[in-house]
């Protein structure tokens, strides 16, 4: 969490932070500050609040154009959202900003203040500053006084620095943290995210751990940890400009569910031969890898998790792969049996999230094989991991996931149909089928269902009145309940429990009252009968029923207050249909009680802490 940007170069440095922080605000928004180096001085402008708060105070105090800046968006860990809490911390002669954690930092400022340091925050990242000035003091050198540094420091971090008596220069090095180098016609620029630079420039460099790196209008060095200095291998990002922006609609979160219709074509086709047959070769993965799985263990946290659970029903009912989901922070602690033939899945849309890549390090420590389902390119997980399949959802704004986990879960459908027909659980025609439908049916029931928003609205009306909902299905349909009510809480801050529907019984029923909102789902044909006696049960103690469900279903009149009606071109059609209502109806509900729907409170969409 946290975003950090900096800038050195001929241009005017302040409107580039803040155009930058705007974009960066999606990884943390309680605070923002920006540190900009004019005739050697450093003049540091920060405050608690958004964006928008800083262009109040730079109103006030305002900095004269300077061309060498570092500026911060802050998720609070360490000390709460303050203004003096806020980013960039100065201590001596240096002046940083910080994602990440430091986790001895309790030690470090302990040994610090011995030595007479005055803390004026409650941060970690203070005490990182202190710490490369007292290296700095003794060594009189940048580089030298970071490496020295991050060498005591245990934990997260990227950092952007600079140095006082170094004029036009900013550092910065990364470990655990993303950090992305920039070059542009007027300069050298570093970001937590890509996203953030794409109005300036499409150059980029993704800094490895530990690479220091030296930024000045005329280059950029990175130094690696023998002191050898390398000019960085520039790329182009296919990223636009336009694809981090609204685009015209009212939130990111709207625009990002109806790229879902573009976002699941391409997350699939790249994956599909030309006799229509899942092909992950362009992924680097053969037939023969497939071949060799034994038993799946899916790592993930929230939504991806829950997009996991989606993957698990179909590589065990297709491929017939036994396959266990595991909450990613809790992956260590009880880790599995991880016997020959094991494959570890982690799925994260950002590919930045700790505890996914503490799971996926624990995983490659004990030598198990893994694959990374990851949609943003070049990410430390991506990185990581031994294969990796990129979900190609393009960039994701909204704190709450859309397109990410749809592509998330399509990908991990198209995986199981390769397992599956390599293995000879599935011949050619109905191999054909299921990419056919991922790649016809899902976009069309997509299509389909953005067109029912007046129903989504009507359903949050009632929705809005309430404090508590329940999500109920069975099969997979409890798993996209759980995605279902998770979407609800995060955005909206309505108490949302998903239940599997047949488990209300034993406990949770006596939480129903007379109007009580259920939201049943019913994608699988054969098991509505059995949800609808839940449904039934739920309904003779007053609650007000929504039922999310085929349209192919002979639905008793009295069953449900509401019904919403998914395609049944294909089981994925009705599947990812479904998908669709679940999070449009968040969505409105979201609208009508005037949240931030972007950027929900407290939440941050990469969470780089564990
Ligand atoms: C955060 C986001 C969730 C997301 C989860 C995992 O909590 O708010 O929407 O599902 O992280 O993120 P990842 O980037 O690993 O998919």
């Amino acid at each position: 969490m946290c975003g950090i940007i900096g800038y050195t170069g001929t241009a005017n440095a302040i409107p580039k932070m803040m155009k930058g922080l705007s974009v960066l605000e999606y990884r943390g928004y309680d605070s923002v500050g920006i540190a900009a180096e004019r005739d050697s001085q450093i003049q540091i402008v920060k405050c608690k609040g958004r964006i928008g708060a800083l262009e109040e105070k730079l109103r006030d105090h305002p900095i004269e154009d300077c061309h060498c800046a570092i500026g911060h968006t802050r998720w609070a860990t360490h000390g709460g959202p303050s203004d003096k809490n806020a980013h960039p911390h100065r201590i001596g002669a240096v002046t940083l900003v910080h994602n990440g954690i430091i986790e001895n930092y309790k030690d470090l400022r302990s040994s610090l203040a011995a030595k007479g340091v005055n803390f004026l925050s409650e941060t970690d990242t203070e005490v990182a500053a202190a710490l490369i000035n007292d290296c700095f003091f003794h060594l009189s050198d940048p580089v030298a006084s970071i490496r020295e540094a991050i060498e005591m420091m245990k934990g997260a971090f990227a950092f952007g620095i600079l140095f006082e008596g170094y004029p036009g220069e900013v550092f910065a090095v990364r470990r655990g943290s993303p950090l992305i180098l920039a070059h542009g016609s007027d300069g050298y620029y570093l970001a937590s995210d890509m996203t953030a630079l794409l109005p300036f420039t499409k150059e980029y460099y993704a800094l490895k751990e530990n690479q220091i790196v030296r930024l000045s209008s005329g280059g950029a060095k990175i130094i690696l940890s023998d002191g050898s200095k390398v000019t960085p291998e520039w790329k182009i990002t296919t990223m636009t400009p336009e694809s981090a922006q609204k685009g015209g609609y009212s939130h990111f979160m709207l625009k990002e569910i109806h790229e879902q219709r573009e976002a699941a074509v391409k997350s699939v086709s790249p994956r599909i031969d030309k006799n229509g047959l899942p092909d992950f070769s362009s992924d680097g993965i053969d037939k023969d890898f497939w071949k060799k799985i034994k038993a799946i263990q899916i790592v993930a946290c929230g939504s991806a998790m829950h997009a996991g659970l989606v993957g698990q029903r179909m590589l065990e009912d297709l491929a017939k792969v036994p396959t266990t989901v595991h909450i990613a922070s809790e992956f260590r602690y009880h880790p599995p049996m991880l016997p020959e033939g094991s494959l570890v899945v982690v799925i994260s849309q950002s590919g930045e999230t700790a505890d996914t890549l503490a799971a996926l390090r624990y995983a490659k420590e004990n030598g198990v094989p893994t694959l990374a389902v990851v949609n943003a390119v070049e990410t430390t997980i991506a990185r990581e991991a031994d294969r990796r399949i990129y979900t190609f959802a393009g960039p994701e704004i909204a704190v709450a996931t859309t397109k990410g986990y749809c592509t998330q879960a399509t990908v991990l459908w198209l995986i199981a149909a390769a397992i599956a027909h390599t293995t000879g659980k599935l011949d050619d025609a109905r191999a054909r089928n299921i990419t056919q439908s991922l790649l016809k049916d899902v976009p069309a029931a997509i299509e389909k269902m953005l067109k029912l928003e007046n129903q989504y609205h009507k359903i949050a009306r009632n929705l809005i009145n309430h404090e508590h909902v329940f999500y109920i299905g069975r099969g997979i349909d409890y798993a996209l309940s759980m995605e279902a009510a998770l979407k609800l809480k995060e955005i909206s801050y309505i108490h949302c429990e998903a239940y599997a529907a047949g488990e209300l019984k034993h406990g949770t029923i006596s939480l129903i009252e007379p109007g009580t909102p259920v939201i049943a789902i019913c994608t699988e044909k054969e098991l509505f009968e059995k949800t609808e006696s839940n449904i039934r049960e739920v309904r003779s103690r007053g609650a007000q029923v929504t039922l999310i469900c085929r349209e192919d279903l002979a639905i008793p009149a009295d069953s449900a207050d509401e019904i919403v009606s998914l395609p049944t071109d294909s089981d994925e059609a009705t599947v990812f249909a479904a998908i669709l209502a679940i999070q449009y109806i968040a969505y409105e509900t979201a609208l009508l009680l005037g949240c931030d729907i972007d950027r929900p409170r407290n939440l941050a969409k990469s969470v780089t802490v564990e």
